[in-house]
């Protein structure tokens, strides 16, 4: 596969995820402006990938701007708030101005290292939660269950909860995932399981509200999840519906697991509760394909994200630390703990 957002010095490229998964076709940014419709469309979409973006847009303004900082930093603002929720938007942007602060041509070198770096920095985060994973769950063949996508067309290559899960398919002992559709604009069912497909791993697509279902009736060992945002204390921002995943896996007492990196985490928010929430449009949610599904003007509720407090999650593995929350228990004990034996490895 290709990179998912790429930068060759002049432009940006990206998946056009919007036309995935009937398409695989590649779209050309040429303007801050393009990259934040981009965005906002979730042709480019994901909290890792978003990250690159902010690092990428910043690069692409200040070689259209070369002498105008003030025009740079104008863009930039616009580009760290193009979506609220994922931490790593903004991260990638003021990672970038600081560079810029040197010059621009530091800014272009950021972005091909931090191109360069996704995937050999997500696969070893990836190869960490799956350690964790069967830690919690034993090595017996997992049935995995997941939510949006978070796997390599969330970030540059690879992917994270995805990707995760992509590590322990790789060591054999994927019995099958389940996506979640990841209503209304379908990250699951277009995207994930266009991935799946791709690495030829067995998957069944799961109606959303089926999800918490195959976790009480015993079809799920173990859910594994991106993140947008992680807390000071280890609450989760994702999309809208892990929050019901939890509870479940609460209630079933089988592991729940968040995949990120360490961009994700922001340290200036103690907990969950102040997590700016995108409200989307309503007109994703009144029609489907283009078809009206309900009243023309019917009020809608679309958040995007929800919150899962660290109490509901077993584990949040990031590049650089474990959060723990939740102990799970296997054949009647509690499972090892997970304590931070893995932050060595950082
Ligand atoms: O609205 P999206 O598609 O950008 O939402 C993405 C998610 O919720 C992902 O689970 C999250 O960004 C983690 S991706 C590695």
């Amino acid at each position: 596969m290709r990179p998912t957002i790429d930068w060759d010095g002049e432009v940006i490229t990206i998946i056009d995820q919007t036309a995935l998964p009937g398409e695989y076709r590649a779209l050309t940014l040429h303007t801050v402006d393009a990259l934040i419709e981009a965005i906002q469309r979730l042709a480019v979409r994901g909290a890792p990938a978003l990250g690159v973006a902010g690092v990428l847009g910043v690069a692409l303004s200040a070689r259209a701007h070369p002498n105008d900082p003030d025009a740079v930093r104008a863009e930039a603002e616009r580009l760290a708030t193009a979506r609220p929720t994922a931490a790593n938007l903004s991260w990638g942007v003021q990672h970038a101005l600081d560079h810029f602060a040197d010059s621009a041509d530091a800014v272009s070198t950021l972005a091909h290292q931090v191109l360069s770096a996704d995937e050999r920095n997500n696969r070893l985060l990836c190869e960490r939660a799956a350690e964790v994973i069967i830690e919690q769950c034993g090595s017996r063949p997992l049935r995995a269950l997941t939510i949006c996508n978070s796997g390599a067309l969330a970030a540059v290559h690879w992917g994270t909860g995805l990707g995760a899960i992509r590590a322990l398919a790789e060591q054999g002992v994927i019995e099958e995932v389940l996506s979640c559709e990841t209503r209304p604009l379908l990250q699951g069912a277009r995207l994930t399981v266009w991935e799946l497909a791709q690495l030829g791993i067995p998957h069944r697509l799961c109606v959303d509200s089926a999800g918490p279902a195959a976790i009480s009736r015993g079809l799920v060992d173990c859910v594994v999840v991106g993140a947008d945002r992680i807390t000071a204390n280890g609450d989760v921002a994702n999309k809208i519906g892990t929050y019901a995943l939890a509870c479940a896996a609460a209630q079933a007492d089988i592991p729940f697991v968040v995949v990120a990196p360490d961009e994700t985490i922001d340290p200036t928010l103690p907990d969950g509760t102040r997590i700016p929430i995108e409200d989307r449009p309503a007109e994703e949610v009144r029609s489907v394909g283009g078809l009206l599904t309900t009243l023309p003007k019917t009020p809608v509720f679309n958040p995007a994200f929800d919150i899962t407090p660290i109490s509901l999650i077993t584990a949040v593995v990031t590049t650089g630390t474990i959060f723990t929350g939740r102990a799970v228990t296997r054949d009647g004990s509690p499972t090892k703990s997970l304590a931070t034996a893995h932050l060595d490895n950082a």
